[in-house]
């Protein structure tokens, strides 16, 4: 009987050998109730008392072998299968995707290229905080509380101290409070007004911050990077023209206008027949917010210029309603 049983273990070990077995026929053919090693365990019955327990301990050695080699021989399978799988299945991700490929957005290409051309000049880029106190978007710079020069910057309020900025001019304060000159900074980002949405209006815009401090800078200097920046902005033909005008942070102020660069300065439909764009507002820092600054207007002196972003590439681009950059619609935006 012992060697029945163990020619039974010889013969299932060697089915299992193969490759391609059948895991659950041979686990039947063997095991099974109605399996070879079970016909056996019936005739022990015959057995002497002595025999019975050694026969009963050997049958059950067999019976964990071949179900350890059967478990094995199928946790082999099972991992193979797997492999197969993910080899079948396996997905080149860094193919080209069947859909829109995304882009910079107009403004942030607007925006991205003013900052080259100031950082060619020289500039660093510095951020100011668009939550602001009314400090530094009013007081510091020259316009006290009820100065009528608040109308035109109506914005949000979250206290009565603190807003949302309607310029980028507060940035001047806070740059000049913790650098001593010289500076040579532009600062770019979103300001605020309560307007209502129009064409050319909308509660939330982008602004350019321009600011040099240091001994001896005069108009000329600001007329001369004015006029750079614009020939960059424009095209090499763009001439500029300063025109009186007031802000309470800057002595003397002008508006600054471009030459047209539809018709050249002739007079057409962009420029509405005046020959010329106007852009910003630019002077020479009033010496009350250098004072208010720390800075001494005995010994240093500079400019400051300001324009919207969004003008800027509305002109650029020829686009006629500001609402277009903000809505998002891809066919718009897919022409950049
Ligand atoms: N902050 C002004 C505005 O929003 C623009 C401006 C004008 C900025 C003159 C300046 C400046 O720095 O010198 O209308």
């Amino acid at each position: 009987m012992k060697e029945m049983l163990e020619k039974i273990r010889a013969s299932a070990l060697e089915c299992l050998q193969n490759d391609d077995a059948d895991l659950e026929a041979i686990r039947i053919r063997f095991l099974g109730k109605k399996g070879e090693l079970t016909a056996v365990l019936r005739g022990m019955g015959a057995l002497s008392a002595e025999e019975r327990p050694i026969v009963g301990q050997l049958a059950n050695e067999i019976r964990a072998d071949i179900e350890k080699a059967i478990a094995e021989k199928s946790a082999v399978a099972a991992e193979k299968k797997l492999q197969a799988k993910l080899k079948a299945e396996k997905i080149d991700v860094t193919m080209p995707a069947d859909s829109t490929v995304g882009h910079i957005h107009p403004l942030t290409l607007v925006q991205r290229e003013l900052e080259d051309i100031f950082l060619g000049m020289g500039f660093s880029i510095v951020e100011g905080p668009e939550v602001e106190l009314d400090y530094y978007n009013f007081q510091a710079l020259n316009i006290p509380e009820n100065h009528p020069a608040r109308d035109t910057q109506d914005t949000f309020y979250i206290t009565e101290n603190i807003l949302l900025r309607s310029q980028t001019s507060p940035v001047q304060a806070r740059t000049m409070e913790v650098q001593k000159p010289p500076i040579r900074i532009i600062s770019p980002g979103r300001v605020y007004r309560s307007d209502a949405v129009d064409a050319t209006h909308s509660p939330l815009f982008h602004q350019l911050e321009g600011l040099v401090i240091d001994k001896g800078i005069t108009m000329g200097d600001l007329k001369g990077v004015l006029e750079i920046f614009a020939k960059e902005t424009f095209g090499e033909e763009t001439r500029i023209r300063f025109r009186p005008h007031h802000f309470p942070f800057t002595e003397p102020s002008a508006e600054v206008d471009v030459s047209c660069f539809a018709c050249g300065g002739k007079g057409c439909r962009i420029c509405k027949g005046e020959g010329w764009i106007e852009i910003l507002g630019a002077g020479m820092v009033h010496p009350n917010v250098l004072r208010n600054c720390g800075i001494d207007p005995e010994v240093y002196s500079g400019f400051a210029f300001g324009f919207g972003i969004e003008r800027i590439a509305m002109l650029k681009y020829h686009i006629d309603d500001m609402r277009l950059l903000y809505e998002n619609d891809v066919r718009f935006l897919n022409q950049f």
